[in-house]
């Protein structure tokens, strides 16, 4: 689906081929290694200063930025929340698109399936961490991207929304025949997900495996 070539970001990042197939693949590493700015190069949020990313065999350079970034999606690691309730927050790119914005029973759905139980009018800043991390995924997920690119959704969670949510957001990727790049720092997330396995240190890439072969 991704594919790097010769590619480099400033003295961060140095990775000479990598591809990234279709489906689910996990992203590890120790702090500072690299993970959110490879995210961030397949967004096309940065640009590599030297070699080539291709998305479907397509350049990313060739790429319109803003209708790269609809149908490749990134969850940052401190999502932006704008000021308002959790409605605002989840209608607010259908806003800016001039999309149909979904109705309270669509949004209350989304709500429960990022295990969010709060009205659609409590106000954001009211809200935990954690609360704020599932409603950015909520975000994300009524938009429903080709590629979903998500940089450690499950940081500030507890192990049993931890596993609620990662395993949601699995089942999804493989009903609706979408991609999912995520970043954890949690193995057994990486072992029981990831279709495909990525290690990175210190910028480049450790080694690519897939998760059939680590079960063996
Ligand atoms: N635009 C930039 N210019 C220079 N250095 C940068 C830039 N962006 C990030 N860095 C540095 O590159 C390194 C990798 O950063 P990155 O955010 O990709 O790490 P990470 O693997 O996501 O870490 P963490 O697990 O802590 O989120 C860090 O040392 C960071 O300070
Ligand atoms: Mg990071």
């Amino acid at each position: 689906m991704f594919e790097l070539i010769d590619v480099k970001y400033q003295e961060v990042v140095d990775i000479p081929h990598l591809y990234i197939t279709k489906g689910q693949t996990v992203l590890l590493g120790a702090s500072g290694s690299g993970k959110t700015t490879v995210l961030k190069l397949l967004n096309k949020m940065i640009s590599p200063t030297q070699g080539r990313i291709l998305f479907c065999g397509n350049d990313l350079k060739q790429l319109p930025s803003v209708d790269h970034r609809r149908n490749v999606m990134m969850l940052s690691q401190n999502p932006i929340m704008f000021e308002g309730n959790i409605r605002d927050n989840l209608t607010i790119a259908f806003k800016f698109q001039e999309r149909v914005i979904p109705g309270d029973e669509e949004l209350y759905k989304i709500l429960g399936k990022v295990q969010l139980e709060k009205g659609l009018d409590t106000p954001v800043n009211l809200l935990s961490g954690g609360e704020k991390q599932r409603l950015a995924l909520g975000r994300i997920f009524l938009l429903d991207p080709s590629v979903y690119l998500l940089d450690e959704p499950s940081s500030s969670l507890d192990q049993d929304t931890e596993d609620k949510i990662i395993k949601m957001v699995s089942e999804h990727i493989k009903k609706a025949n979408k991609s999912a790049v995520m970043i954890t720092h949690s193995k057994s997330v990486a072992e029981k997900y990831g279709d495909e396995i990525i290690e990175m240190a210190q910028g480049k890439i450790l080694y690519r495996r897939l998760r059939d072969e680590c079960n063996k």
